[in-house]
């Protein structure tokens, strides 16, 4: 039975993305969608373009593609645009990021060649293994902001673009606490003027976004959003956010896993998770100022799944270590290893091992795309601020102050799909299904 939906502006028109960090993962998106458009690939990974959901009840047979059901900013409307402190166009980034082969890179090569980065917003304290000169000049931090918003403004328009997203594929940056410069939007302004040092280039980015009423998506472990100053200023913009740090790789297995483990009620007592990769991002996290950001992500998501500390006996006592080792000949294909030690019946032990010969930015690719397409359709539902139900999507999900975020992937693809059921007005599914085996049972199931 249909309920009523949300009202939902339609997707007509160009949807601009913008990218701050024009490196693998943004080239590896952007020719990805060049390659899907012209025919060339599947996008294969995109729940969006290729993921179904079940609608009704299981005896009506309802499972649409999720395209098909939200009215979602098509391939062929997307316009790509992005900042980097290096001065090569998207054609040069993603030759150099060897990501993909050089013959699809050709086939789709004058659409990147046109696609080339505006001057970045830059602190190399915050990120020091980089030296990129192709950077802006300012005085204070909110000239910076005005140059940023700037960009933005000039980009809609010279793309005719109907609307824009942003998502954050930037380095990460330096681990950093929120301070006082970060509790209020007048805090932040007031440290925008005084060129605050805790402010750091990724949440310029995403304040000129949010000034501009444009969803702001993180895909790095940064703060950047996840600030009482930035949230107000979604709540006050209308503005849908989302962060942090795409899930891909070892911690998508992880989050796949674990919650199978727990659900068994299998104990474990230690998890050690080591990887090689050697490009730039792994270049990046070479230093362990950058490296600490990384790990406060990638950590918390055992301690979420596990909650040891309502289960004692089977998790309390987990040791878990992560290790990010950089190794210039593996490029952009990572391994992960992972070796688990779980224990069953009686306390008898077990071993797990996981070789993950995984391709980073392959995995990171399709998360950009859903998110920018998600975040558009967030903003045209009327949807502002935290968007929890994008998760699904993130290593370290956002959530509103106090609440436990939720890492099991599979609770976290309920939620998405609820939500899709909610906005269009489709039942929310239960999974109780009673109702096939006893009369009078009324639940979706
Ligand atoms: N590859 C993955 O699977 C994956 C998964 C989760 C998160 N991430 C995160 O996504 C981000 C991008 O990863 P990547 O592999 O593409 O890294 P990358 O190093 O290839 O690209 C990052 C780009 O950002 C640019 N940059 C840095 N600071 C900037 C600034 N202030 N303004 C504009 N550009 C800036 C760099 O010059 C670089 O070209 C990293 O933060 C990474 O940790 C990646």
């Amino acid at each position: 039975m249909k309920e009523t939906g949300q009202y939902i502006q339609p997707a007509g028109g160009r949807l601009g993305v913008l990218i701050p960090g024009l490196g693998a993962v943004a080239t590896t998106f952007i020719a990805g969608v060049e390659a899907v458009r012209k025919g060339l690939a599947q996008p294969v990974g995109s729940l969006t373009q290729m993921g179904n959901i079940r609608l009704g009840k299981r005896t009506e047979n309802r499972n649409p593609k999720i395209r098909d059901f939200v009215p979602l900013a098509g391939l062929e409307d997307l316009v790509f645009g992005g900042w980097d402190v290096y001065e090569d166009n998207v054609y040069q980034a993603a030759r150099k990021a060897r990501v993909l082969e050089p013959a699809l890179l050709e086939a789709v090569r004058p659409e990147l060649e046109a696609i080339r980065p505006m001057p970045a917003a830059f602190d190399r304290r915050f990120v020091k293994n980089l030296d990129g000169t192709h950077v802006k000049s300012y005085i204070t931090k909110e000239d910076l902001v005005a140059q940023l918003r700037d960009d933005i403004r000039t980009f809609k328009a010279q793309h005719g673009c109907d609307r824009l997203v942003m998502v954050w594929c930037g380095s990460t940056e330096i681990y950093h606490q929120a301070g006082e410069v970060h509790n209020s939007l007048y805090a932040f302004e007031a440290g925008l003027r005084d060129n605050h040092p805790d402010i750091s280039p990724s949440m310029l980015y995403a304040y000129a976004a949010l000034r501009e009423g444009v969803p702001f998506a993180n895909g790095a472990p940064n703060l950047t959003v996840d600030t009482p100053a930035l949230l107000e200023l979604a709540q006050e913009t209308g503005t849908p956010v989302a962060g942090k740090d795409f899930k891909t790789g070892q911690t998508l297995m992880k989050t796949i896993l674990a919650p199978g483990l727990q659900a068994r009620a299998l104990g474990v007592k230690g998890w050690f998770s080591s990887n090689i990769l050697g490009n730039r991002d792994g270049l990046v996290l070479d230093d362990p100022d950058n490296f600490r950001t990384k790990e406060v992500s990638k950590l918390g998501v055992l301690e979420d799944i596990f909650r040891p500390e309502d289960n004692p006996e089977l998790y309390g006592d987990i040791y878990h270590k992560v290790r990010i080792n950089y190794y210039p000949p593996a490029g952009d294909n990572k391994e992960s290893w992972d070796n688990i030690d779980i224990f069953g019946w009686l306390g008898y032990p077990m071993q797990i091992k996981i070789d993950f010969l995984c391709r980073d930015s392959i995995l990171a690719a399709p998360i950009v795309l859903d998110l920018a397409l998600f975040m558009d359709l967030a903003k045209r539902a009327g949807l502002s601020g935290i968007q929890e139900w994008l998760s699904f999507y993130l290593k370290s999900p956002q959530t509103a102050e106090g609440l436990r975020p939720e890492h099991d992937i599979f609770k976290q693809l309920i939620k998405l799909e609820n939500t899709l059921r909610h906005l269009m007005g489709e039942e929310l599914i239960t999974h109780l299904g009673l109702d096939y085996y006893q009369e009078g049972v009324e639940t979706l199931s």
